[in-house]
């Protein structure tokens, strides 16, 4: 298959830390590709090397093919990018922010026109042209900003953690498009830190720590490193152990070992499981984010 973005050995410090640390990747045309990691890891200091917005100390980011400092042009064309926090006119109204958008971006006005009728319905924002940017909440504002960084009809479109500080009503909204764009053709390349929008939403996954990307995989294929399941033994202090099994007769086995006053549960392993196996790092839920319980696989990497 294609690779729409191919990173080899990039590397970016600030003083003595190493921000990014000897980074290759690459990114299949037509996937939706989920670059997880806690606070800190990397994530935004990548996605902005990959998208020309800064230059790396060391190593080369191909876009479609193209250098993006040899042919910066021609590779920046081919990106839409939504930072984390965007930058819509609050005073502007929805269709005025979108064509001021387009304008910069020299698309004539009449393309313009036919550009915005085609994408306005995806996003399901025709209601709202005429609403003045500030009223909207969060949620709306992601959809304006994933508009404008679409019309120009980019081939990889690149957002940098889309649902922090979504509701879950407007994260599972911003999935549904982030689904429907992919299926327009768009690759899709998203940071997160949230373990479930990895898994549930990205065709492949990189988890990265500390500047280095540790492992790559689908969700499943990570989850099959370590073991499809695991099996938590809790003793009666309330310690917990987990260990991992290739099946569920293997940790049902392994169950029967465990000493009689604990409390044992076998669940799927999930990709927190993974990265706490990787990294040995601790992993703590979120209470402000994205809901956290309810599932065992919806917990977020702080
Ligand atoms: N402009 C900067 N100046 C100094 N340090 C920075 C700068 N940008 C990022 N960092 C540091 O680099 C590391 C990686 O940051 P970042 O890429 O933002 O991580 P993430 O997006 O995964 O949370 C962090 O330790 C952060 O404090
Ligand atoms: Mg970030």
């Amino acid at each position: 298959m294609d690779n729409i973005i191919s990173a080899q050995g990039l590397a970016k410090s600030f003083g003595s830390l190493k921000a990014v640390d000897d980074l290759t990747l690459y990114v299949r045309k037509g996937e939706i590709y989920g670059f997880l990691g806690p606070n800190g890891a990397g994530k935004t200091t990548t996605i902005r090397m990959l998208t020309t917005m800064d230059p790396p100390d060391s190593g080369s980011v191909a876009i479609d093919g193209f250098d993006t400092r040899k042919d910066f042009i021609e590779a920046r064309r081919r990106i839409g990018v939504i930072q984390q926090h965007h930058s819509l006119d609050k005073d502007l109204t929805v269709k005025e922010n979108i064509y001021h958008h387009a304008l910069m971006q020299n698309i004539p006005f009449k393309e313009c026109k036919s550009r915005v009728e085609e994408i306005i319905p995806l996003m399901e924002l025709q209601e709202r042209m005429n609403t003045k940017a500030e009223k909207l909440s969060g949620g709306w504002k992601k959809r304006v900003a994933i508009v404008c960084s679409l019309i120009h009809r980019p081939e990889i479109l690149f957002m940098d953690e889309p649902t922090t500080g979504l509701d879950t009503q407007s994260r599972n909204a911003l999935w549904k498009l982030i689904r429907s764009i992919n299926r327009t053709g768009t690759t899709v390349f998203l940071t997160t830190h949230y373990i479930f929008e990895a898994e549930s939403l990205c065709d492949r996954v990189g988890i990265i720590n500390k500047g280095k990307l540790i492992v790559e995989g689908t969700p499943q294929e990570l989850r099959s490193r370590i073991g499809d399941y695991a099996l938590v033994v809790t003793d009666p202090a309330g310690e917990e152990s987990v260990s991992y099994h290739s099946d569920l007769p293997a940790a049902r086995k392994a169950a029967q070992e465990a000493p009689g006053d604990c409390v044992i549960s076998i669940r799927p392993s999930n990709l927190e499981d993974v990265f706490l196996e990787l990294t040995g790092r601790k992993i703590r839920c979120s209470t402000s984010r994205p809901r956290c319980s309810g599932s065992p696989t919806a917990i977020c990497v702080i």
